[in-house]
């Protein structure tokens, strides 16, 4: 480690974020019914322009009287491209009870985007004397995001979350898909008649890990648009897991239990790690910093690998 300690990411489980439209309340009891650990009330790209205001109040009332359990909820504002997203923080942290726990950012292009946000954030929250501090989570969904993506995991204490928005992201960098996360059809290499596929969105998510990690940010996967394509989603997903973010969006209550599934290690995940840490203690109490694991090399940097997944584990059941 560099004399620089890497500091820890919130421990609450993140695994899986569902959204809905803050201009649909039918379903804002089903949401809170889910086994999602986070819950995004929309005011953005799901809710017309012209719905902006009834769905803002929507959501106020919605914060207040729905039982939402022990889930984070979070609302997502309108962009700072926008003229919505004043009045959304303002309304929200005026009329909102105390339940409300975060605001999410879409497009976030720089640090001074949430820098803007914190500010009125903090001014309206002082003004009205509200106790609890609302925590800022921030979308990367443009090539100024992913560009500026360190400092904006810098960018405030109030930081916990920064998730890969695929679709803007898409269009922002100008990339020839329709296809909101997942395989795209024309991203393969061609070797002796056979294609394989690759992933486009793998730059872009190992830099959020990279940027998240070193402030202490939790990385999300974004959202994967066909909902009706299960493994296309189990496949996006634990590409995600294994480089490092720890939970992805549903945009469909049938993408709540896969993403659960994927973003909490497995018993047989858990167990390995277990033995793991039994045999560098023994490795340890021997006086070696190195041993033999099922046929393959354990070291010490292997008890921190293991230490993630058990500690992750143990995160989520506690
Ligand atoms: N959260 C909780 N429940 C939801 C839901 C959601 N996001 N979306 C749909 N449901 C419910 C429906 O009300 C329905 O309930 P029922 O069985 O009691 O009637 C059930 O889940 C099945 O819904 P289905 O008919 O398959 O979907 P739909 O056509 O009603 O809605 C979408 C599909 C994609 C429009 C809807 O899921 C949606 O709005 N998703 C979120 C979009 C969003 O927020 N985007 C912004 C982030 S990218
Ligand atoms: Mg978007």
């Amino acid at each position: 480690m560099s004399f620089r300690l890497q500091p820890p990411a919130p421990a609450r489980p993140n695994r899986c974020q569902l959204f809905g439209p803050g201009s649909r309340p039918a379903i804002f009891e089903k949401m809170a019914a889910s086994a999602a650990d986070v819950i995004n009330l929309d005011l953005e790209d799901s809710v017309a322009p012209d719905d902006k205001p009834a769905a803002r109040a929507n959501i106020i009332q919605a914060i207040g009287d729905i039982d939402w359990g022990n889930k984070y909820l979070s609302v997502r504002i309108n962009g700072l491209d926008t003229p919505y997203w004043y009045r959304d923080v303002v309304d929200l942290l005026e009329q909102a009870g105390e339940r409300l726990d975060q605001i999410m950012i879409p497009k976030v292009g720089c640090a001074a985007d949430v820098y803007a946000v914190d500010a009125l954030v903090s001014a309206v929250e002082a003004a009205k004397g509200r106790d609890k501090r609302i925590s800022l989570e921030v979308i990367i969904e443009s090539a100024a995001g992913i560009a500026h993506v360190e400092e904006i995991a810098a960018a405030s204490p109030r930081l916990q979350a920064m998730s890969l928005g695929a679709a803007d992201f898409a269009a922002s960098m100008g990339m020839q898909t329709t296809g909101i996360g997942g395989t795209q059809e024309n991203y393969y290499m061609a070797h002796q008649g056979q294609k394989h596929w690759s992933d486009p969105w793998h730059w872009a998510q190992a830099a959020i890990v990279a940027a998240c990690r070193t402030h202490g940010v939790l990385p999300v996967d974004g959202p994967f648009g066909d909902f009706s394509d299960d493994e296309g989603f189990l496949a996006q997903a634990r590409r995600s897991a294994t480089l490092g973010m720890v939970g992805k969006w549903a945009i469909h209550p049938k993408q709540v239990a896969l993403s659960n599934e994927v973003f909490t290690p497995s018993d047989a995940q858990v167990s390995e790690a277990r033995e793991i840490l039994a045999a560098m203690a023994k490795a340890k109490s021997e006086g070696a910093g190195a041993t033999v694991y099922k046929g393959r090399l354990v070291d010490i940097a292997s008890i921190r690998q293991a230490e993630v997944i058990v500690r992750q584990a143990e995160m989520i059941a506690g």
